[in-house]
């Protein structure tokens, strides 16, 4: 497992951190509405933020009362002074170029009210959202998003920067690739696999592995566009 990412030997109730050191503040890279519920995860976790970067607001700005402190380029400062980072930003791709471009220390942040089973990692960057709950044995890679009430069943294997959309529900032993994204009320039928690249449009059902980076849409899932 790498630094900053968890081990659950037992299962828990989320609302915790890694062991962050004392005092340690934490700080959103992005300052949309996803950055808004990431910081809503992390004040409701009982982590310190400190604030938001943001290239495309005004540092000053107020967002659920915390400060933008600046843009991508002053993320050096704030890893001097000791802060980690959560990449608050939806697009899968943009999250991998700025976790690539940036290797500062980056924490796991997971609501009070997801549920992690036994023998579950979470990866470094990973952020758990209210009512997610994933089950024993189950493995997360690095800055991936497990948003509202999703579904990750036991031994499904997640890569890193893959994307959970709300509701979305992944049956057991379920394999998904890197920077895929699982949309909003989604479901994974037992034992599939979905290849890297992929997005699995707004209520789609996979029932066969998906093996082509692409589009997907309907129950069951067919192909809207190859990745181009
Ligand atoms: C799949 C998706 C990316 C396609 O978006 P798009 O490329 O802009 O495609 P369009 O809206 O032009 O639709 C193209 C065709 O696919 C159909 N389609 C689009 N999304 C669909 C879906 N989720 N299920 C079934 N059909 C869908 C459209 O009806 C249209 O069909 P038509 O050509 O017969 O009229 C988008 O609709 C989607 O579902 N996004 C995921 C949303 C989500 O999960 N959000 C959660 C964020 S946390």
């Amino acid at each position: 497992m790498a630094s900053g990412g968890l081990f659950f030997s037992k299962g828990e109730r989320g609302g915790f951190a890694e062991n962050l050191p004392f005092m340690c503040k934490v700080v959103v890279i992005g300052a949309g509405g996803h950055g808004k519920v990431v910081a809503d995860v992390i004040l409701s976790a009982g982590m310190e933020l400190l604030g938001f970067l943001d290239d495309g607001r005004s540092p000053g700005d107020l967002v659920l009362g915390y400060p933008v402190l600046g843009g991508l380029n002053d993320i050096g400062q704030y890893a001097d002074q000791g802060c980690r980072f959560i990449i608050a930003i939806g697009s899968n791709s943009t999250r991998r170029a700025i976790a690539s471009a940036h290797k500062v220390r980056y924490c796991t942040a997971i609501h009070p009210s997801a549920v992690i089973g036994a023998g579950v990692t979470i990866g470094e960057g990973t952020v758990v959202m209210a009512g997610a709950v994933v089950n024993p044995d189950a493995s997360v890679g690095r800055h991936c998003i497990l948003n509202t009430s999703c579904v990750v069943e036991h031994d499904n294997r997640l890569a890193d920067y893959v994307h959970i959309c709300p509701k979305a529900a992944l049956a057991g032993t379920v394999t998904v690739g890197e920077a895929t994204q699982i949309g909003i009320g989604s479901s994974v039928s037992n034992n599939i696999s979905i290849c890297a690249e992929c997005l699995l449009g707004a209520g789609t059902v996979a029932v066969r592995d998906i093996t082509v980076p692409g589009v997907y849409v309907g129950a069951p899932a067919r192909l809207l566009r190859s990745r181009s």
